[in-house]
């Protein structure tokens, strides 16, 4: 019995996984700070909720945050393009369609690879994604795309209601800041975080 709790404790030692948190079981590690594209892409990757903020158009152009949920693609196939299900019966979807700028905001922290420092910590790695929150065209290959990545992560929305009139959103990535480190945040455009030089991206396999 002892032999076998060894084997397993090595097995998770070895594969590189994490302590479970909130019930997951995180299977890629944390890239090093000092590569921004990776620890920006790999944010992504791996939270599959965020805070989407809007111009509102209920509340005289304030910002406004929502909790959503949302998935860059398949589990350890991400893309880095954020999609999202919204309806217009939420306030979000409906200020993107009278004034696309948004942002999107994630933290290290619901990961678990924080530990006991606090969110706010500049090494608990922090993302605002600011761009266009914009309607992805019913039907076509970039909606079947985005249904799978979203459907395969949040097996629910299957089954939220039709006549909610549900449709697939993406922000559109203008502006990245990253707070990985001390010194404020890391120089990162969308092209580089689009598309990181292959070996930055080890941690997807
Ligand atoms: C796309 O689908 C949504 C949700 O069913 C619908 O409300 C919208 O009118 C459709 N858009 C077009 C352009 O057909």
């Amino acid at each position: 019995m002892e032999i076998v709790s060894f084997l397993a404790f090595l097995c998770i030692l070895i594969m590189g996984f994490q302590e479970p948190v909130h019930g997951r079981l995180l299977s890629v590690s944390k890239p090093n700070p000092g590569n921004a594209a990776a620890t920006a892409r790999w944010l992504v990757a791996e939270n599959s909720w965020g805070v989407l903020n809007t111009i509102s158009s209920e509340l005289n152009g304030a910002p406004f945050g929502n909790v959503v949920s949302f998935s860059d693609g398949l589990p350890n196939e991400g893309k880095g393009i954020p999609y999202f299900y919204l309806t217009a019966l939420d306030p979000t979807a409906k200020d993107a369609m009278k004034d696309e700028r948004a942002s999107l905001t994630l933290s290290e922290y619901p990961l678990g690879t924080c530990g006991k420092i606090d969110p706010e910590n500049p090494t608990c790695a922090k993302l605002t994604l600011t761009g266009k929150l914009k309607i992805v065209e019913n039907k076509s290959e970039e909606a079947q795309f985005a249904q799978k990545a979203l459907f395969t992560k949040h097996p629910e929305m299957k089954e939220w209601p039709k006549s909610h009139k549900f449709q697939f959103f993406k922000l559109e990535i203008e502006n990245l800041f990253l707070i990985d480190w001390f010194g404020g945040p890391k120089p990162l455009t969308p092209e580089e975080y689009l598309h990181p030089k292959m070996n930055n991206l080890h941690w997807m396999q």
